[in-house]
């Protein structure tokens, strides 16, 4: 199929001009003004900006976690990531402890195998590391998953001890594959944990006094300094909170190849909502949790300096009726989560953007352009040039929005950002050619989207 987008304003990390765009056979095969090509299908992209698909590099679907599978599949997951400009996720697969990595990925490849909306591609999740396993991280590269991440929260489920850690990084310097970190010291939140349910704190609040940024900002010192020995870069998930990003920042000044990524929860959100009546607050059961609200501007400001690199939206939904209502009498019991793949353009845009924190070429950088950089995917992903996939997203910046559970298209039963107004509409997806999103309707076919053999860092 081809597709002809006319007279949209072209915005990448780095350039802003109108131009038409002719894509076929899934590339961009022209860019350019007026241009006279016939196309089985024309879009006029006139008032709108035309923008690279997003790449989310960090998505739960089909997540087992916290005696529960979290409630977006392959299949709801990616068509909701669609319907909120996102063309690219990175998901975890999870070794299981003692088992092969290879054997996690075939099962990961089974989960996705024809229900993808947009393509994806797998980082692998370690727990334990013998050294007869080390070679395991160099064919789990040539396998095209060229990123790890280790836990070092959750003692006795996922996390991994130094040693493990170590190794990985260690291995990653010579393989070439990124290390990703939950950075936050799972010991000492174990003891935090267990002496507030003694005093007979059950309630969700609890979740976020027992886990402070300091127990962030430590664990995220601790790896960038086992990074630096091993000779190895790596990526933090999901940081929350200055502190931690002082960490990064610092290693960063000493020229250290560091990296983290925050969510739009942590940039728009904070820990008010935990006071909400009854079990409500568990709806923001998430981890890290949300910080005072003073560390928004930190993080947006982090953003904007490049201290933060990346937004993903860690998406790992547990419904509220039936999957959050585990941990009813004790909130370590909460599945630890929270949905959010379909808002992250909408939330930057609005909340970024349109409230001057970051430019419009910085929202498309961290969008998209880097994440698909630091993850292997570019120049196919991340960018609209000659030769890229045709992941393009047409976007009207005026048209404004309620965002709401009922009418989201996340399998999920509430939402974290129920009644926020956004400005900022995804009104065409366009997916290695195909038009999968077009004025609220989802055109395409579950299986369209395919895995991402990725390669090391651009
Ligand atoms: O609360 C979260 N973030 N749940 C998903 C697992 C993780 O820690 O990323
Ligand atoms: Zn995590
Ligand atoms: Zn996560």
């Amino acid at each position: 199929m081809s597709v002809l987008i006319k007279n949209g304003n072209i915005v990448t990390a780095v350039d802003s001009y109108v131009a038409d765009i002719l894509v076929d056979e899934g590339k961009v095969r022209t860019i350019g003004t007026d241009l006279a090509a016939q196309a089985d299908k024309t879009i006029d992209a006139t008032g709108n900006y035309v923008i690279p698909g997003g790449v989310d590099p960090h998505t739960h679907l089909d997540f087992p976690f916290g005696g529960t599978v979290s409630s977006d599949d392959f299949l709801t997951g990616t068509q909701a990531a669609a319907f909120g400009g996102t063309t690219t996720i990175v998901d975890f697969a999870v070794q299981q402890r003692g088992d092969s990595l290879s054997h996690a990925l075939e099962m990961w490849h089974a989960k996705a195998e024809g229900k993808a909306a947009v393509d994806y591609g797998f980082h692998m999740i370690i727990l334990d590391l013998p050294d007869s396993r080390l070679p395991e991280l160099d064919e789990m590269v040539r396998q095209g998953v060229t990123s790890f991440k280790l836990f070092m929260a959750y003692p006795g489920a996922v996390m991994a001890d130094d040693a493990t850690i170590f190794k990985a990084m260690s291995r990653s310097a010579d393989n070439g594959a990124l290390v990703c970190l939950h950075a936050e010291h799972g010991l000492m939140i174990d003891v935090l944990v267990k002496a507030a349910l003694a005093d007979g704190k059950t309630a969700p609040k609890y979740h976020a006094t027992t886990r402070p940024p300091i127990a962030e900002a430590e664990a995220t010192h601790r790896a960038i300094r086992m990074a630096e020995v091993a000779g190895a870069p790596v990526y933090f998930v999901h940081l929350s909170c200055h502190e931690a990003l002082q960490e990064v920042q610092a290693a960063r000044a000493r020229r250290e190849h560091v990296y983290a990524e925050t969510c739009p929860h942590y940039l728009t959100l904070d820990n008010s909502m935990y006071d909400q009546e009854g079990f409500e607050g568990a709806k923001y059961v998430l981890t890290p949790p949300l910080r005072e609200q003073w560390h928004q501007a930190e993080l947006w400001s982090g953003l904007k300096r490049n201290d933060l690199q990346v937004v993903s939206t860690d998406h790992a939904a547990f419904r509220f009726a039936d999957q959050k209502t585990l941990g009813r009498n004790d909130f370590s019991k909460i599945p630890n989560g929270g949905p959010g793949i379909e808002h992250r353009l909408s939330l930057l845009y609005t909340k970024g953007v349109m409230s001057g924190l970051i430019d419009l070429h910085r929202m498309v950088d961290v969008f998209s352009t880097t994440p698909a950089k630091l993850f292997g995917l570019f120049p196919r992903k991340g960018t609209i040039a000659v030769g890229s996939d045709a992941d393009i997203v047409v976007f009207h910046p005026e048209e404004e929005t309620t965002i709401s559970a009922q009418s989201h298209h996340m399998n999920m039963d509430y939402n974290m950002y129920e009644g926020m107004r956004v400005k900022g509409v995804p009104k065409v997806v366009v997916t290695r050619g195909e038009v999968i999103i077009e004025d609220g309707v989802y055109l395409g076919t579950p299986g369209d989207g395919r895995f991402l053999k990725r390669g090391t860092q651009a």
